[in-house]
């Protein structure tokens, strides 16, 4: 195989990294619901769902609109067009899924929350491998120059800041190991990583005892 670019590697590692935020976030959703929540934290898990419910639907939504397209020329359309109705079916149940959050977030029972999220995962997980398994870094060379391959990161970076904000971002960020955060976000401004994300960070307490790493470290 050729060298690789530093821009498709960057490409990789971003989609990659999405995926394992995510995992660990809904497996935590699921794994919480299944059993009774003392009401004293009741809002705070209802919090971590509701961002957890967003971030899924945020990265679905930039893959139909940033990825897909410019994979469809890439000669993968057989592969996006399963792809696009697996996000279809998903949808579907994050909807049922934001619908639970908002009934538990208003004294509602946990089981339909658990339910649901099982719901949410049993479609997603085999969704996120068969993405991964798709589109490695062989084929997303193949694919894309190594300007297109910035011109995605970038972009779906700038979607991440739309539709994600920082509340997904420290939902991100918690979901990641101390090298995770640094291989993803190391790079960030000084600025960013030292005065904004601590000030970003206070919004997330509610969820802290939730997080996969209770501690940034940028
Ligand atoms: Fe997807
Ligand atoms: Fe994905």
């Amino acid at each position: 195989m050729t060298s690789v670019s530093a821009e498709h590697q960057a490409l990789h590692h971003g989609l990659t990294i999405v995926h394992t935020a995510l995992r660990r976030s809904l497996d935590t959703v699921a794994s919480t619901a299944s059993k009774p929540v003392p009401e004293a934290d009741r809002a705070g898990f209802a919090d971590f769902c509701e961002r957890t419910a967003k971030f899924v639907r945020a990265h679905h939504d930039s893959e139909e609109e940033i990825f897909f397209p410019v994979f469809e020329q890439a000669g993968l359309a057989e592969q996006i067009k399963t792809w696009r109705g697996d996000h279809a079916a998903l949808l579907d149940e994050l909807d049922q899924l934001e619908a639970a959050i908002a009934a538990f977030q208003a004294r509602g029972d946990h089981e339909r929350l658990a339910a649901s999220a099982t719901r949410v995962r049993a479609l997603l997980f085999p969704h996120l491998d068969a993405e991964e398994a798709g589109l490695d870094i062989a084929v997303l060379q193949k694919a894309v120059t190594t300007e297109q391959a910035a011109a995605l990161a970038t972009a779906a970076s700038k979607h991440g800041q739309k539709h994600v904000g920082t509340r997904g971002l420290m939902l991100f960020l918690h979901a990641l190991t101390a090298e995770e955060q640094r291989a993803h976000f190391g790079k960030m401004p000084w600025f960013v990583r030292k005065v904004l994300v601590p000030i970003w960070d206070r919004n997330y307490r509610p969820c802290a005892r939730y997080a996969h790493n209770a501690t940034i470290s940028l």
